[in-house]
């Protein structure tokens, strides 16, 4: 398996990938790997050759997020790409991706401006701008992103679409601990009880769907189910609830055709998303 720091390393190789004719999956990341990750490098096995980008992108942080303390553990995560049969880890700096004068953006309306993208300005400026990037840098046929992230993916399948860029845009299932939690990085910076806490996110979101499954078309009966469950957890804080068109990302009354079922809740300092898709 190769590491490769530089934008021009990587060009090397999948030129040389390419010229074999050989087909190329991306799975981008920004480290700290978990079996969330890895179901992506798997599903990515259908491509001849699999290259994994860890990048903590600057650009998709506000000033008051994470981003410093985001957790990071190079030798780990190089040690699961290994044996997940990744051929190639592009690891770059801030300087190599952003380095010198940046002043060009990808952005987006209408789907950003909804769930995450309220209570995070600048997110999805800074995802779509590194996708981009990565997307060119590396040239992929499949790129995988989890649907842990629902409105992440429905961005970049959008932008993909809108922007008529040449690859195929593949999405994954959430990965859940055995007690329901989706898997996260940030699953690391709970306390012991905030672990505990955290399963009102996925408790709510299943029952969201159970509802929606048996029938249920009104999203606010829903949502306020949801909500209820939720607020008898003391150490959570909802920062929303909602049920979205599961590509426009806008709010829906009534369950007709795919929607999603979104929540973000935080528990002590540390933001938790969670979701369920229905009528697919
Ligand atoms: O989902 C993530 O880990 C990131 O948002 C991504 C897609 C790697 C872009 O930095």
């Amino acid at each position: 398996m190769q590491i490769a720091v530089t934008i021009e390393e990587v060009r090397k190789q999948v030129r040389a990938w390419k010229q074999e004719g050989l087909t190329v999956g991306l799975v981008p990341t920004m480290g700290y790997l978990h079996e969330g990750h890895t179901s992506l490098m798997d599903a990515a096995r259908e491509n001849d050759r699999i290259v994994v980008s860890i990048f903590v992108n600057p650009m998709q942080f506000g000033p008051n997020e994470d981003l410093a303390s985001y957790p990071r553990d190079l030798k780990h995560d190089v040690e699961l790409c290994e044996k997940h049969g990744v051929d190639l880890v592009f690891h770059p700096s801030p300087e190599e991706m952003y380095g010198g004068e940046f002043y060009s953006y990808v952005d987006m309306n209408v789907l950003t401006q909804e769930l995450c993208g309220l209570s995070r300005p600048v997110h999805f400026r800074g995802v779509c701008t590194v996708v981009t990037k990565l997307f060119n840098i590396v040239t992929p046929d499949r790129a995988y992103f989890g649907q842990k992230d629902a409105q992440q993916l429905a961005v970049i399948r959008r932008m993909v679409k809108d922007l008529n860029m040449p690859l195929t845009v593949v999405g994954c299932p959430i990965i859940r601990e055995a007690d329901g939690l989706a898997k996260s990085s940030r699953n690391t910076y709970l306390t012991p009880e905030e672990r505990t806490a955290a399963l009102v996110l996925s408790r709510s979101v299943f029952l969201g769907k159970e509802m929606a499954e048996q029938g249920e078309k009104d999203c606010g009966k829903i949502t306020s189910a949801m909500t209820a469950l939720i607020r008898k957890e003391p150490l959570a804080e909802i920062d929303y609830v909602k049920i979205v068109d599961a590509d426009t990302m806008q709010q829906v009354e009534e369950i007709r055709g795919a929607v999603l079922g979104a929540v973000a809740v935080r528990i002590g300092t540390t933001r938790l998303i969670d979701n369920f898709m229905t009528g697919i």
